[in-house]
């Protein structure tokens, strides 16, 4: 999501505009003739700050000395490591079982697969996500539903899930995004009652929590992804977690190309009696993942509290719109800390000129989901590319497809995903200094907003 080449690109242009940081301002001192006496690095003055922030991933020698032996051992594919990272990690989440996988993408596929989901099933989700949460039900020839979300969490609404459903609905697929948390209440509540399974996509999301339980524990499975820039990483990977050991087998053994396990036996023995993929997770991601869980409560507890301290901060400027969360969430996952920019406060100054303003200041920013391709997965080329394929033609009728786009609209996201501004969970890594930076150089840019306007 936060594109960290995209923030790279602007910083490098930004840092030519000056040298020395300016020290942080006190807060509320917000000035409201908008002619700040500082002028804005975007227009040639000294930026905020011209020191990195922390870089993601990061290693230590604990790291290094978890890769050697394995590296050296031989075995590199599946075996022991990677047993130890599923009963570590399952332990870290509050899990029963693990399954993990190559890949988050993987996992989500695997799940869909395991709990049967196919050709003209439908499930729910949200369009404000990335694309390998929609990927996985394409893939199955299953019809991707899309409920809006809520403009306060950004997370899919409970109340919009309820008239999507139909006797062709079988999951939902709750996306805890950016590190929010879904209702999960309402969400297992609407399941129970129609007799549907959850999936819960936290890909983005660990250690996030729900009235004290982490997600990916609370649906029937729960997925996450261990790619570089996640706040848990091996580089790629990814985890499944349920309660349910048949269905687990039934991950297990998908991820193993439909080997026996568990459950899932073979009248032969050995074989192959399931369909299914290879998607293993290999030795030495596995070492890595062990290593970089021993940081991971630490970190957790960092980025809390830094975003705790920068919500207060943002939250007095106008125009600028911190996340909310609902009150049933005791832990966020902030993968990404994001808030809504309203233009109007700033004088019209659009979303882009701010974040341009705001790199220029030193801030590496960007506009979230909207950097990648501008618009929500509701309306991406992917859905029309599958519903023209040979199995979606033959294994829809076409009324399918013909109210889809008006049936899947869904504004709230619209609006979301054209005000999103802000950055990638390494921000929140340093010390409480960086968080004072971030405010500050949202506060000049808000003071200078007319300069910035009638300059650009
Ligand atoms: C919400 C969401 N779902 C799924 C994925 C897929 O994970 P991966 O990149 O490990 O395949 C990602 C991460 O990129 C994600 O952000």
């Amino acid at each position: 999501m936060p594109n960290q080449e995209i923030s790279r690109r602007m910083l490098l242009q930004a840092a030519v505009a000056g040298t020395a940081a300016l020290a942080a301002r006190p807060r509320g001192d917000i000035r409201a003739d908008g002619g700040g006496a500082s002028v804005p690095a975007a227009l040639g003055g000294q930026p905020v700050r011209t020191a990195p922030f922390p870089r993601w991933p990061r290693f230590r020698e604990a790291d290094e000395q978890a890769v050697l032996p394995v590296l050296r051992h031989g075995v590199w594919s599946r075996a022991q490591v990677v047993d130890e990272a599923e009963r570590q990690f399952a332990h870290l989440m509050g899990g029963e079982y693990c399954v993990t996988t190559c890949n988050g993408t993987n996992a989500l596929i695997t799940s869909v697969r395991a709990l049967g989901i196919g050709a003209g099933d439908e499930v729910i989700t949200t369009p404000y996500t990335f694309v390998a949460s929609v990927y996985p039900i394409l893939l199955a020839d299953a019809l991707p539903v899309f409920a809006d979300i809520d403009p306060d969490t950004w997370q899919i609404d409970p109340a919009k899930i309820e008239a999507k459903i139909n006797t062709k609905t079988v999951a939902i697929l709750p996306v805890h995004i950016i590190g929010g948390v879904c209702d999960m209440d309402r969400i297992t509540a609407i399941a129970r009652k129609h007799n549907l399974k959850v999936i819960e996509d936290a890909c983005e999301a660990h250690g996030g929590e729900w009235k004290g339980r982490k997600v990916g524990t609370v649906g029937d499975l729960g997925c996450f992804s261990f790619q570089t820039g996640k706040s848990l990483t091996c580089g790629e990977g990814g985890a499944i977690l349920g309660r349910d050991r048949d269905l687990m087998d039934r991950c297990y053994s998908f991820h193993n190309l439909g080997r026996p396990h568990g459950s899932v036996a073979s009248k032969h023995g050995e074989g192959y009696p399931i369909v299914g993929s290879k998607c293993r997770m290999a030795e030495y991601q596995a070492a890595i993942l062990l290593a970089q869980m021993q940081t991971f409560e630490a970190e957790c507890r960092q980025r809390s509290e830094n975003a705790a301290y920068l919500t207060e901060k943002l939250a007095q400027i106008p125009g600028i719109i911190p996340r909310k969360d609902y009150a049933g969430v005791t832990r966020t996952a902030f993968y990404y800390y994001g808030f809504r920019y309203q233009k109007e406060p700033f004088d019209g100054l659009s979303r882009d000129k701010f974040l341009g303003a705001l790199a220029a200041e030193g801030i590496d920013c960007d506009a979230g989901l909207g950097v990648i391709s501008g618009r929500p997965i509701n309306k991406e080329g992917c859905l029309e590319d599958a519903f023209r394929s040979k199995a979606y033609q033959r294994l829809y009728p076409p009324e399918t497809f013909a109210n889809y786009s008006a049936d899947n609209e869904c504004p709230h996201c619209d609006q979301l995903v054209e005000e999103t501004v802000g950055f990638h969970q390494r921000m929140l890594l340093g010390p409480r200094q960086d968080m004072d930076d971030i405010a500050t150089a949202v506060t000049k840019i808000y003071e200078n907003r007319r300069k910035l306007v009638e300059a650009t």
